[in-house]
């Protein structure tokens, strides 16, 4: 009889080897009982084996899931930002378009008026001249009248207007009145520029060109300011209106030196990514703190003090550069400087293969 190895230990552990044998039946029952028992507890093994297996696929299904999660939130997240971002740059070109529409409409509504009281203003100061003049006439005359009551009405009618004075301030007066309808008129011409009202001549420019000349007169704003260094890169010839191109490149190139108190750097810098020209400015200067990065493209805002800024700079830079299917960009930090980025498409490159050489006069259309 063939008892079940567990049940064979004991009997030799706890059993001397000279004691008559077991009844075989009974040795037979407790054998069975033995497997039983046995299989009792293999059964046992195995669905807590499977039991345990099922777990693990459970746990490995669950951080699946918890991986996915993770990754579904952080694209969720990444979308929300692009939609605020989106949404920010919604409002940002509604506002400047119906700014422009408003400053079109403002600007054509003063510009006549300027118009007239600007040249009415000329044609004072010449007829101002003639009449000095003939009161100088008057006024050599007078010296040769008798003493008598005519000269003395003269004389007090003189002193009661304060002639003088009045001749010399009435010059000064008309000048300042020109002066300042002068900058009304260049203001007007700001703002025309901003609504995109004006109709200049689309030709194919060499950007590099454009920073130069810019440079050129803007050289002494910045001059004792800033040293100007170039990171020129390779750019194609842009279909663009160079002349307010060249606008926006004096803005930005005055905004930064006026942003750098004693001295500091400009960089230029400008390449070629993807389909896009682009074109940096950066300055080492006082830099921005964010909550005014929302506002320096509207117009009309400025830090700067009165009669050194108009504020119009950038919302028109904006506009110009909207203009060219182009984008302005802005990085800042106080205390370090500011960056701004502009990215222009490199419209119809089958054209520029053809185009004149940048040399050409049609090429080097700045001001
Ligand atoms: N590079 C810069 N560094 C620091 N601040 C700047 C810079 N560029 C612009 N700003 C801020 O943005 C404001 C708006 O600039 P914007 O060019 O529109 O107007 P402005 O320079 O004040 O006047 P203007 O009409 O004469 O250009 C500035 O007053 C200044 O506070
Ligand atoms: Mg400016």
């Amino acid at each position: 009889m063939v008892l079940h190895p567990l049940l064979e230990r004991q009997i030799l552990k706890y059993l001397d080897p000279e004691a008559p044998a077991l009844p075989s039946d009974f040795l037979a029952a407790v054998d069975r009982a033995y497997r039983h028992a046995d299989d009792a507890r293999q059964r046992v093994e195995r669905s807590m084996y499977l039991m345990s297996e099922e777990l693990n696929a459970r746990l490995d299904a669950k951080l699946v899931i918890e991986t996915a999660l993770n990754q579904e939130k952080a694209e969720q997240a990444a979308l929300i930002d692009r939609l605020e971002e989106a949404h920010n740059q919604l409002l940002q070109s509604e506002k400047m378009a119906s700014i422009g529409q408003l400053a079109a409409g403002v600007a054509h509504e003063i510009n006549n008026p300027i118009g007239y009281v600007n040249s009415n203003l000329g044609t004072l100061r010449v007829y101002v001249g003639h009449l000095l003049n003939v009161i100088a006439a008057f006024e050599a005359a007078e010296a040769l009248l008798p003493e008598g009551e005519a000269r003395e009405r003269i004389k007090a009618t003189k002193h009661k207007a304060e002639l003088d004075y009045l001749k010399t301030d009435v010059v000064e007066l008309l000048a300042e009145s020109l002066d300042g309808i002068g900058r009304v008129r260049r203001i007007v011409q700001d703002l025309k520029e901003f609504s995109h009202t004006d109709t200049g001549e689309w030709v194919l420019a060499d950007l590099h060109k454009g920073l130069e000349s810019t440079l050129n007169v803007v050289n002494n704003e910045i001059k004792y300011k800033a040293r100007v260094v170039r990171e020129y890169g390779e750019l194609p010839a842009l279909r663009c209106l160079p002349a307010q191109l060249n606008q926006v490149f004096m803005n930005l190139l005055v905004n930064a030196a006026h942003a750098i108190e004693a001295r500091g750097t400009i960089t230029i810098r400008t390449g070629l990514e993807g389909e896009d020209a682009w074109v940096e400015i950066a300055d080492t200067g006082k830099g921005m703190p964010a909550h005014l990065l929302t506002r320096i493209f509207d117009p009309f805002f400025t830090t700067k003090p009165v009669g050194v800024g108009t504020g119009l700079g950038l919302s028109i830079s904006y506009g110009i550069v909207q203009k060219h299917g182009g984008r302005i960009e802005v990085e800042s930090e106080p205390g370090k400087g500011t960056t701004f980025r502009i990215c222009l498409p490199v419209v119809l490159p089958a054209v520029s293969a053809v185009s004149p050489p940048p040399q050409s006069p049609q090429s080097t259309d700045h001001e």
